[in-house]
């Protein structure tokens, strides 16, 4: 079960929209008129879309769309706003809009325009509209009774088949970023979640070594055992390679949170705050669905990836506040909220990562609530030690639709942390909290660093632009652009 159930298949086909099998074809509506591709099939329809458009109030604005009942099929006319601010992102959401219609009106098979081909390029064009297509397709099903999975086939009219190619693997390695979100916590246990990243290695040729808490004890990883032991469920640290065939340019390291649920231990979380606390992995999931997608498409860079999987649980052994821990890099930490657990498991996963001696580390973490107040639930928080390699992930992002801001690593704020037993405490105090979590996780890893807090976009209550509630998958495309470029 390694890809998502789903059966979306999107192809590239050289044919136009009216002389592919379909039912349903969905074409642009640009500034209020059917674009090139809309008028030829308005042709062979006898004027009925261009009469419709004439007749209804549809302005065609981003997101609008109009479907047209024609015997057996549908037309679908796609709003794809003005001629102003076209983008690659345009066109993945108009994607989503598409499979949320094909999905709704229960339709196996839909032929769609290139949307704005014209003004992006065939092969970009074409890669965000697959994007858009799978993302907006996917669903999770696996504990409804009696609901299927999504089963669609796409054709891209005049597309670029190796843009499609390659955006199938982005879409499907963020689809399983999604799956490992949204499993329950009672399933996806960090023993599960090990076991997933070793069907991923298995299936993909990535190394793997997996640590349990007697490994972890033997390198004195004291922050990260701290945290999981409240829990019945022991912890895992995940460590996958990607090796290139040729001689690696460079060396890189990622981590990801994986907290496969956080109750916040005794400084423990109200009722509220708790909810959809399983995706404090999403990080994780971020950093494995990034590996699936390096594994496939195979980059001249040698990758490391760690998730340090643990349960932040209470229990008569739960660690509590005014312990004093150490990491593995010798450093104490003063416990002064149980609830700040992410920064300590990525404290001793950091420090390991970090004896490779890697070139650079990306980090991702649902780490603060902090950053969604500052920036909301679509933009992550971006802290770099490097300004170059923090304005490359971010660049990334912006390619893959991937919102991430910039934030300081303000030195003033160290004194913050400051504690009066210990080396340094886990937590300051409220203001500016996704700073003083950053600062803290630079305290346990070498230059060039880059974190980015994750909390608001890695997860979403409500169906968002490209897919359902639920778990995103953010991250996976950007790491993997990042990685590419
Ligand atoms: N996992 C949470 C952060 C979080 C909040 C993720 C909301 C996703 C949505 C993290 O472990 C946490 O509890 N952080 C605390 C830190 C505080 C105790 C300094 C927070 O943000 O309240
Ligand atoms: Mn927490
Ligand atoms: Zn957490």
């Amino acid at each position: 079960m390694l890809k998502s159930m789903m059966k979306i298949d999107i192809r590239s086909a050289r044919r136009p929209l009216e002389a592919l099998p379909a039912r349903m074809r969905a074409v642009g509506v640009v500034a209020g008129a059917l674009t090139e591709e809309g008028l030829a099939l308005d042709e062979t329809l006898g004027g009925q879309l261009s009469a419709t458009l004439r007749r209804s109030k549809f302005k065609g604005n981003v997101g609008e769309t109009l479907t047209l009942v024609q015997g057996e099929t549908f037309v679908l006319l796609v709003g794809l706003g003005g001629k102003r601010g076209v983008s690659a992102d345009r066109v993945r959401r108009a994607g989503a809009v598409v499979a949320r219609e094909a999905l709704r009106l229960k339709v196996r098979e839909v032929a769609v325009e290139n949307f704005f081909a014209d003004r992006l390029g065939k092969a970009e064009a074409s890669y965000a509209l697959t994007e858009g297509l799978y993302l907006g397709s996917y669903r999770f099903v696996k504990y409804k009774s009696g609901e299927r999975p999504p089963r669609v086939r796409y054709w891209i009219a005049r597309g670029r088949g190796r843009s499609v190619a390659e955006a199938l693997v982005m879409a499907e390695a963020t689809a399983f970023a999604r799956d490992l979100v949204n499993e329950p916590p009672n399933v996806l246990t960090p023993e599960a979640l090990a076991e997933r990243a070793r069907s991923l290695a298995e299936a993909s040729g990535l190394e793997i070594e997996v640590l349990g808490p007697e490994e972890m004890e033997a390198l004195g990883m004291g922050a990260l055992l701290a945290v999981a032991r409240g829990s019945s469920n022991p912890p895992r640290l995940i460590h996958l390679t990607y090796r290139p065939e040729t001689k690696p340019r460079r060396k890189v390291a990622l981590v990801g949170k994986g907290l496969c649920f956080d109750t916040g231990g005794y400084s423990l979380k109200p009722t509220d705050f708790m909810k959809h606390m399983k995706g404090d992995m999403g990080g994780a999931a971020a950093v494995l669905g990034a590996m699936q997608a390096i594994a496939r498409l195979k980059p001249a860079v040698e990758v490391h990836a760690y998730v340090a999987a643990a349960e932040n649980k209470i229990s008569g052994s739960a660690y509590v506040v005014d312990e004093v821990v150490r990491a593995m890099n010798g450093k104490t930490i003063e416990v002064k909220n149980t609830d700040a657990e992410g920064r300590l498991t990525l404290a001793d996963a950091l420090v390991y990562a970090g004896r490779e001696a890697p070139d650079a580390i990306v980090e991702l973490s649902t780490l603060t609530g902090a950053a969604v107040v500052a920036l909301g639930k679509d933009i992550a928080g971006l802290f770099a030690t490097d300004e170059r390699l923090g304005e490359a992930l971010r660049s990334a992002g912006a390619g893959e639709g991937e919102k991430l801001w910039p934030m300081p690593l303000e030195e003033d704020y160290k004194q913050l942390l400051k504690s009066d037993v210990a080396d340094i405490a886990n937590v300051g105090n409220r203001e500016g909290g996704a700073i003083q979590a950053a600062l803290f996780l630079t305290e346990f890893v070498r230059d060039p660093f880059v974190h980015i807090d994750i909390a608001g976009p890695a997860f979403q209550k409500q169906a968002w632009a490209l897919g359902p509630a639920g778990g995103t998958g953010f991250g996976v495309r950007t790491l993997v652009r990042w990685l590419l470029s």
